[in-house]
């Protein structure tokens, strides 16, 4: 398996405490990963430091080949934050093209953009008078539209209504099968099966990694919560051996 994210030892500390506790994880390439974990988990510090925007304590990460925050992969990383940052002063389309022209790209980077993320018609409406989930898209949006190699995803999902939820995993299936890499956080368990790789974060730890298959087979358990559930019962139980 080929990764296009190698951690390994990775501690990151945020106002002097430690959040990331030691990460090993091999994220494949081309393939949609879930950064699955409780609010808390540690996931947004997890895609910001391989963003490169969070320093970390100890530890290696490569992106792509390359030392994280090389300059080289700015232009190769999609990151859509989980708070949405668009501006809301400018229309969506506008929003899409600030980001086309950061990234040198043209009106078709932008049409393709509008439409993968469902925002065609209200292409010119001004972004402040757009709902939360209308917002988000904007902001998926514009982290598309530099065709970035490897997407980083925070809860893009989150107050979305179930078609538009469906919609955007078919997305990232066929981003990924166009040769994409996404690693796409959340904390809502029954996205675990949308992926095809799955990380199960708790308190700054991976609790485990694997297909939602194997993961179901290896705890033995129907869903997604029972699977976490178990695994962390189940590391509770050899602590206290
Ligand atoms: N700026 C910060 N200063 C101190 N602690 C922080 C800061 N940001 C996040 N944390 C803490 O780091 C932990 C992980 O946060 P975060 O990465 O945002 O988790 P998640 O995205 O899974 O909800 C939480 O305990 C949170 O309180
Ligand atoms: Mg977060």
């Amino acid at each position: 398996m080929a990764s296009a994210i190698s951690i390994s030892g990775l501690v990151v500390r945020r106002s002097g405490h430690p959040v990331l506790h030691g990460i090993d994880l091999e994220v494949a390439a081309n393939a949609v990963t879930g950064l699955l974990g409780p609010s808390g988990s540690g996931k947004t510090t997890l895609l910001r430091t391989v963003v490169g925007l969070q320093r970390s304590d100890a530890g290696a990460v490569q992106v792509l080949g390359r030392p994280v925050g090389h300059a080289r992969l700015r232009s190769e990383i999609g990151y859509m934050t989980q708070e949405p940052s668009v501006y809301g002063d400018l229309t969506v389309a506008g929003n899409l093209r600030y980001h086309a022209a950061l990234h040198r790209r043209g009106r078709r980077a932008v049409d393709d953009g509008l439409d993968a993320v469902g925002l065609t018609a209200l292409a010119s409406r001004t972004v402040a008078t757009l709902s939360n989930g209308e917002r988000s898209r904007v902001s998926l949006g514009c982290a598309l539209v530099a065709g970035p190699r490897l997407l980083l995803l925070d809860e893009p999902t989150v107050g979305l209504d179930p078609v538009l939820r469906r919609d955007l995993w078919e997305l990232f299936r066929t981003l990924a099968r166009d040769g994409v890499t996404l690693l796409v956080s959340s904390h809502v368990m029954d996205e675990a099966d949308r992926c095809e790789h799955l990380v199960l974060l708790r308190e700054g730890r991976v609790v485990a990694t694997g297909t939602p298959a194997g993961l179901r087979a290896t705890t033995g358990a129907a869903t997604m919560e029972q699977v976490f559930l178990r695994l962390v019962e189940g590391a509770h139980e050899e602590v206290a051996q």
